[in-house]
């Protein structure tokens, strides 16, 4: 579970980045189609080229996910019901690509903050991406 400093530290991120929380998942979800290419087979239908609008509008709806994850940290699995059961039953999408897109996202947002960056705040960001992975990842079975 997330200490009160890990929520303090996911929360203050998540405040700085403020409204570019699409931003930054946009840029994880194009990073993770090139370092996981094999990520790209659910998504054969969008247009996957770099700076592509589609994979921008789909990047604000996972930002717009983990926004509403970050202000929920005590009922994610509750908060995230729904969205697993897409991902499980409908989308079909093997976990293993939510550790994919995780460390993704910590590499992107590494490099934009840099400064805010320190071992703890990575050690809390994994925590809160892992959470929300076993909560997307509930409906599997
Ligand atoms: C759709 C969230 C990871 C595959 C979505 C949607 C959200 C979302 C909010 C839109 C749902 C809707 O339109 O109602 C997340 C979050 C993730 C995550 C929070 C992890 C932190 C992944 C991963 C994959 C994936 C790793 C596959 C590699 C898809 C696909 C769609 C989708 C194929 C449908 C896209 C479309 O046709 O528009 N996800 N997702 N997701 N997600 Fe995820």
């Amino acid at each position: 579970a997330l200490t009160q400093t890990d929520r303090a530290l996911v929360l203050a991120l998540w405040k700085k980045m403020s409204t570019n929380v699409g931003i930054y998942t946009t840029e994880a979800l194009e990073r993770t189609f090139v370092a996981f290419p094999s990520t790209k087979t659910y998504f054969a239908h969008l247009d996957l080229s770099p700076g592509s609008s589609q994979v921008k509008a789909h990047g604000q709806k996972v930002a717009d996910a983990l926004t509403l994850a970050a202000h929920h940290l005590d009922d994610l699995p509750d908060s995230l019901s729904a969205l697993s059961d897409l991902h499980a039953h409908k989308l079909r999408v093997d976990p293993a690509n939510f550790q994919f897109f995780s460390h993704c996202l910590l590499v992107t947002l590494a490099r934009h903050y840099p400064g805010d960056f320190s071992p703890k705040m990575h050690a809390s960001l994994d925590k809160f991406l892992g959470l929300v992975t076993s909560a997307l990842a509930s409906k599997y079975r």
